[in-house]
Order: structure tokens, then C-alpha cells, then sequence
């Protein structure tokens, strides 16, 4: 039975993966390289430092310590500057009104975000206190595809991963997700994502729903 719904933040509650497909590419094209929409897919979900590993994979740049740390940087700053006017209206269709039902029905609420800026994005969204656990790209030492993260977010909440719903729309979200011995919902295609169960937004479907169904 389902007491808990894990939630990635980036492309699932608020429309910032374009913000760092951007930011990205403007990384890439700085390495005198770029990357396609579907090359894009690969980056969904992958943490700061092996996202920019893949760039510079891709473009093949020579690109020593310093400068791979000054790119982190960058990228952040380029970031951070895109979602600087971000409010409760960038939200995705219908996301914060299901995370609402959602706590409202007491259903277990946890973050489970590669991204170390999610905390300020969920303050900016003024969702911070719906959920019962938050964990980020400052509380785990492996990324998506690894399930750290999730088997993090259900021990905080204090659920058996079989008790979790995991809401992803990256391919690296899904098999983590799946190697946590999670259900998921995908957000986005179901041919890409290979989802238990997929919506193009959160918007379309219930808590309720989602609770019949598993
Ligand atoms: C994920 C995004 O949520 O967070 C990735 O899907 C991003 O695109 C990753 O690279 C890390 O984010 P940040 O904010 O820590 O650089
Ligand atoms: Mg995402």
C-alpha cells in the first residue's frame, strides 16, 4: 500500500529544466561544442558534476581541475540568474494544487531532487512546508540513477521503499526509482521514460486516483 509520494523537483513540480537546459548549453557552446534536445534527455536528473562531465565528453574540450570547477560555477551563476524572478506561478500545471490534496489526504510528502538550489526553489514557491522530508544534492553523495536519494527520502519519512510512489520526469530519475524498488509515475513520454505510468503534467491525474492504481 502507498503512504508516501516522493517527488523530484526540476521538470515535475516547476518548470526550471529548461532553465538548466539553458544554462548548459551555454557551457557547451563556451567549450565550442552544443548538444541536442534528445542529447538533453541524458542530463535530466544528473547532478552538477556529471552533467558537466558528459559536456565536456561531448564536446571534447581539454578542460583542466581549475577550469572544471570555474564551469560549475558558471553554469550556477547563469542558473541562478534564470531563476531569480521564479514565484508560485512557474509552477507546472496543476503541481501545487495535487501536492496540496496530497497533504491534505495525509499522504507522506518527500522531496527527492539532484539539485542543490531545490531548498531555495521551494521557498520560492512557497511550498517548503508541505513536505515532510526534503533531500537534495546536498544530502547525497551518489546521483540519480543511483537510489540514494529516494531510500533516503523514504527512511526520512519513515516508509518501506514498497510504501513509495517516486514522480519523475527524468530517464536517470525512473531507474532510480526503480532500483529503490519504487513504483513510478513518469512526467513526460512513456517511450523515453519507461515509467510505471505516465502524464505529460501532475496535473492530470489525483492523489487519489494514483492511490487505486498501485
Ligand atoms: C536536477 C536537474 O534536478 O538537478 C539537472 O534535472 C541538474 O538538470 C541537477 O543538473 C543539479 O542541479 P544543481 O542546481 O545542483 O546544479
Ligand atoms: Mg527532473
Amino acid at each position: 500500500m502507498i503512504k508516501g509520494f516522493l517527488f523530484d523537483l526540476d521538470g515535475v513540480i516547476v518548470d526550471t529544466a529548461v532553465f538548466h537546459f539553458r544554462a548548459w548549453r551555454k557551457v557547451s557552446r563556451k567549450l565550442g561544442g552544443d548538444f541536442t534536445e534528445a542529447q538533453n534527455e541524458q542530463l535530466k536528473g544528473i547532478n552538477r558534476v556529471d552533467s558537466l562531465k558528459k559536456i565536456v565528453e561531448w564536446t571534447k574540450a581539454e578542460v583542466d581541475d581549475l577550469q572544471f570547477q570555474a564551469l560549475q560555477e558558471q553554469k550556477n551563476q547563469w542558473y541562478l540568474d534564470l531563476v531569480s524572478g521564479l514565484g508560485p506561478n512557474d509552477a507546472l500545471p496543476g503541481a501545487i494544487n495535487f501536492l496540496r490534496q496530497t497533504h491534505s489526504k495525509g499522504i507522506l510528502i518527500a522531496l527527492g531532487s539532484a539539485s542543490k538550489n531545490a531548498p531555495m526553489v521551494l521557498k520560492k514557491l512557497g511550498i517548503t512546508e508541505l513536505f515532510g522530508a526534503i533531500i537534495d544534492g546536498n544530502n547525497v553523495i551518489n546521483g540519480k540513477p543511483h537510489p540514494e536519494v529516494f531510500l533516503k527520502g523514504a527512511n526520512s519519512l519513515g516508509l518501506k521503499p514498497s510504501e513509495c510512489l517516486v514522480f519523475e520526469d527524468s530517464i536517470a530519475g525512473v531507474k532510480a526509482a526503480k532500483q529503490a524498488g519504487m513504483a513510478s509515475v513518469g512526467i513526460g513520454e512513456a517511450e523515453t521514460l519507461q515509467a510505471d505510468l505516465h502524464f505529460n503534467s501532475i496535473g492530470e491525474t489525483t492523489p487519489e486516483y494514483l492511490l487505486t492504481h498501485f
